[in-house]
């Protein structure tokens, strides 16, 4: 029986991807860095199975929502097609964490993926192949397969567009303090969020500009400056916001000006940082395509953090997952454990 069963991370984008510039292969219009976040995990197992008539996807024991099903057999189908197999599989994913909330469950979920059927077929792909199959099935996937800090090369063409660790975990004891402000679902996928951004009057200013801030975070990353980093990383935040605000479109026939992935939370919580900032506090924020809000500190401010996070007014609500640097997407031995 061919099956096998891994685990990858999520992970926090520092400098975004936002845009692609091929849909079907998932590349980007420009290089990202990111951290491997240590306590948001998806487990997959995969089991190809002789005689299944077609892929079984749970997620969480239960079947999964058919969009998500076929978005998982299309990717199985990639992997099969380079181990030359055409058997059907059963796939059991869960996530530690809540999906579609602004943690990024298609990173650790494709990534997980991608390790777990590909050493199911016997597969023996090195890092590199493994980044390049994890894109193909969510673009942010492939930084999940590194460990630590993690930089997505844009590349030229699929081959060429994969992550590779810019420093390994251990490097700077960075944490991220996530505060999820509700469970509720994001209306508008990042896949579908892609493909606006374009709209948006502000896309030609981004393109022009992304190149300085890369180098400006990689090298504050890099020298451990954590005041420069942090400074950058919620502008960087705030801008693909801005984007994602100002990507007009129709929608069933309605005209949207934008999309909105900040809650009055979300907007709470940017405040509350802004004003711990002054009262000499140092934390920063940073957001992804969800009203969750990433609190970056060093391990020494982590429970400062946290107190003043649970004195704010609604924050009873909230839950809040610290993440430090994690591993890269592994296999996990033996039979599916949790
Ligand atoms: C806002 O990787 O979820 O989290 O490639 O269409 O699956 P697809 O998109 P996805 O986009 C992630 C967007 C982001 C920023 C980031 O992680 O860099």
């Amino acid at each position: 029986m061919s099956h096998a069963t891994a685990r990858a991370c999520a992970n926090l984008a520092f400098v975004k991807y936002w845009g692609k510039r091929d849909a079907s292969l998932n590349l980007p219009m420009n290089n990202s860095i990111s951290m491997t976040l240590d306590a948001a995990h998806t487990t997959t197992r995969v089991e190809f199975v002789p005689g299944l008539e077609r892929d079984k996807v749970l997620l969480s024991e239960r079947p999964a929502r058919p969009a998500f099903a076929r978005r998982v057999a299309a990717h199985l189908d990639r992997i099969r097609s380079i181990g030359g197999s055409s058997e059907a599989a059963r796939v059991n994913t869960h996530n530690n964490f809540p999906a579609g909330t602004g943690f990024a469950s298609s990173a650790s979920g494709f990534a997980a993926l991608t390790c777990a059927a590909s050493s199911a077929l016997g597969l023996q792909l090195s890092r590199r192949q493994l980044s390049v199959l994890a894109r193909l099935g969510s673009g942010s996937a492939c930084r999940s397969i590194c460990a630590g800090f993690v930089e997505w090369q844009a590349g030229r063409d699929s081959d060429s567009s994969f992550a590779t660790q810019l420093a390994d975990p251990r490097h700077w004891n960075l944490v991220d303090v996530a505060v999820l402000v509700t469970d509720e679902e994001k209306a508008v996928r990042s896949s579908d969020g892609h493909q606006l951004a374009s709209n948006s009057p502000f896309w030609q200013t981004r393109n022009q500009t992304i190149s300085s801030r890369l180098a400006e975070i990689r090298q504050a990353l890099l020298e451990r400056d954590f005041h420069r980093f942090g400074r950058e990383v919620e502008s960087e935040a705030l801008e693909m916001h801005a984007i994602m605000q100002t990507s007009g479109h129709e929608n069933g026939g309605a005209w949207q000006s934008g999309i909105f992935y900040m809650v009055a939370d979300t907007l709470q919580l940017i405040n509350a940082v802004q004003r711990w900032r002054q009262a000499g506090m140092d934390v920063y924020f940073t957001l992804d395509a969800g009203p969750t809000v990433h609190l970056l500190c060093m391990e020494d401010q982590v429970g400062d953090v946290l107190q003043a996070v649970n004195s704010l007014e609604g924050s009873q609500g909230w839950r809040t997952i610290v993440c430090r640097p994690g591993p890269g997407a592994r296999l996990l031995p033996g039979r599916d454990s949790d």
